[in-house]
């Protein structure tokens, strides 16, 4: 059974009606439920059980430090995707051989930071930034652990602007120069290869490319082992996506059943980073109607006190969310267009959307929202961002408590 679940008539997350977290939190507001986590976490734990495997939550995706807190006493480690993230990765309690760093841009600082903490693994994206490792470390007296991010020149099938696998993305090493790059950087004091990476994009319904980036890994790790590169591990980064429609989706026992009999063939260790696989399905955004307007043709705008300051993703890659009031209603649906309040035409959450006859002051729910929502927000407007509870078994807990003007002013003079 869902953890949003709707017997009572009104919806509740882990039976915490969600109309009492918004008395007591105000709206906007994210929610999220914690066993929906843990069971999407224990999901790929048991799928790739039998194989030596790690999993590092992708903390791009939601990094609030309950969120990061909870991931980490299930058994996780992170992947960390700035200075920032490493920062908040230590705050949440991991241990720097529990967190790996990736990024396309990483600086002298992150990288120094990196170093000195030693972590499990730098993902190191060009031959530049593997010379730049090696002067840093070599700096300190270290030698730092990396993992060579090769660019398989594969495509996600996901959406353009969440693709990262092919030749034209900026990311990762070209396949062809990689053997040459790992040869080149071997022998080098203050670097030491431990293993190659791979993360060819985001939200990935089709398992098919998922399975050619862990064979290219094989593949090359092999070969490098030819030539006196060992590696001992194999990150093939996150991706997998899930159903924001209703649509049937691979499971994370699919997506094992396509990746360990190429994994199997190496025996190296794999290194998992699941984002939104994680923690999509474990949030919905809660939201108030403050305004109905009757648009030309019968349509009615449904303007929403979040937008795309709370929940960007609709703009910025078309994204869809289902949407609902959150009391079950039998009033006839009408097409509406779930807006924000934002002074932007493209603050738009639903088009064309069919909803029981909505009222003003009704609490509206967005579903799926628990990845890449409230990481992504954001004060335009001058709006403070929301508070977020974190439900498990009956009880909620604030994890994020909503920004207040003076928050928003803290920084200036
Ligand atoms: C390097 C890397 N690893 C992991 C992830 C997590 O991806 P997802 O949330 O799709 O699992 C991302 C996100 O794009 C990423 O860039």
């Amino acid at each position: 059974m869902s953890a949003f679940d709707r017997s009572g008539g009104a919806l509740s997350c882990e039976r915490v009606p969600l109309a009492d977290l918004a008395a007591a939190h105000g709206t906007p507001l994210y929610v999220y439920s914690a066993t929906t986590i843990a069971e999407r976490y224990r999901a790929v734990d048991q799928a790739f059980a039998g194989y030596p495997h790690a999993m590092h939550y992708a903390l791009k995706a939601n990094s609030t430090l309950g969120i990061a807190r909870y991931l980490r006493s299930l058994g996780a480690g992170a992947d960390a995707n700035s200075g920032g993230e490493i920062e908040i990765a230590l705050r949440a309690g991991f241990t720097p051989p529990q967190i790996v760093f990736t990024g396309v841009g990483k600086t002298d600082t992150e990288l120094g930071r990196a170093i000195d903490l030693g972590v499990r693994s730098i993902n190191a994206e060009s031959e530049n930034e593997l010379v730049r490792i090696e002067r840093l470390a070599a700096a300190q007296g270290k030698r730092a652990r990396v993992a060579v991010r090769v660019n398989p020149d594969i495509d996600a099938r996901s959406h353009p602007h969440i693709s990262t696998g092919l030749k034209s993305n900026k990311f990762g090493i070209a396949l062809d120069d990689a053997r040459d790059v790992c040869a080149r950087m071997r022998e080098r004091p203050g670097i030491e290869i431990v293993g190659l990476h791979s993360h060819v994009g985001s939200q990935i319904t089709e398992l098919e490319p998922l399975r050619r980036a862990a064979q290219t890994l094989v593949t090359l790790a092999r070969e490098l082992k030819g030539v006196g590169v060992p590696i001992d591990h194999l990150d093939i980064g996150g991706g997998l996506g899930i159903s924001y429609d209703g649509r049937q989706v691979p499971s994370a026992e699919d997506y094992a059943a396509v990746v360990l009999p190429v994994l199997r063939d190496s025996g190296m260790t794999v290194i998992l980073e699941p984002g939104r696989f994680l923690v999509g399905a474990a949030g919905v955004l809660v939201s108030r109607i403050i305004d109905i307007k009757p648009q030309p043709g019968g349509k009615l705008f449904v303007i929403l006190d979040a937008g795309m300051t709370e929940l960007i993703r609709p703009m910025l890659y078309n994204a869809y969310h289902r949407i609902e009031p959150v009391e079950s209603s039998d009033r006839p649906g009408v097409l509406c267009d779930v807006v924000g309040p934002l002074c932007e035409t493209s603050d738009t959450l639903g088009k064309d959307r069919q909803l029981p006859e909505p009222r003003v002051g009704e609490l509206m729910v967005v579903y799926d929202t628990g990845a890449y929502g409230s990481v992504m927000a954001s004060n335009y407007n001058r709006r403070p961002m929301p508070a977020e509870v974190l439900v498990h078994d009956g009880s909620a807990t604030l994890i994020k408590r909503r920004q207040t003007i003076d928050d928003l002013v803290a920084l200036e003079s």
